[in-house]
């Protein structure tokens, strides 16, 4: 049973000025803590969208680690981007139990579908297309996340629906 796609904030823009001051804020409040990369990169991916070099640099300075040390985290974790990311991030899982129940023949449907290759945007900026190791859904294989939802058990049709929703 998947949740509702989430509604988008319909409230004003932030300045990129905003945006930054924001992130460099939030490093602050984490520095020192343990875990607190991982998790100012989140919350700055949120804020940002995604996580170029100019974000990642502000946050290493603030939280007084080496730019290498958040490089090598957003670029080994899937979920991190460091490139602009669609409105919605369609991520379909090719672990073993969702690969072997169709997780390929899905990304190359929403492949085609979409005119991008895996890890690609449509030039409207509105999908993005990636692919994920096993998210812990394994009995109702195969599963596909639509930003933070979790759509289990796909086939063709629940995958138009899921298009549907998106459109
Ligand atoms: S293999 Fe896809 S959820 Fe586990």
């Amino acid at each position: 049973m998947e949740t509702k796609l989430e509604h988008r904030c319909e409230c004003g823009e932030e300045t990129e000025e905003e945006k930054l001051a924001r992130i460099a804020q939030i490093a602050e409040d984490f520095k020192g803590q343990e875990g607190s990369l991982i998790q100012v990169l989140h919350l700055a991916q949120a804020i940002y969208g995604y996580l170029p070099l100019h974000v990642q640099q502000l946050i290493a300075e603030r939280l007084e680690i080496p730019l290498s040390e958040v490089y090598g985290v957003t670029t080994f974790y899937s979920f991190f981007s460091t490139k602009p990311r669609g409105e919605y991030t369609i991520r379909v899982c090719l672990g073993t139990a969702c690969y072997v129940r169709g997780g390929a023949e899905i990304v190359k449907k929403l492949s085609q579908q979409l005119g991008i290759e895996v890890g690609g945007t449509t030039p409207d900026r509105k999908f993005s297309l990636e692919v994920m190791r096993c998210i812990g859904a394994c009995g109702l294989a195969p599963a596909v996340m639509v930003n933070d939802t979790v759509m289990r058990q796909v086939n063709p049709d629940k995958l138009n629906r899921i298009m549907e929703m998106c459109s």
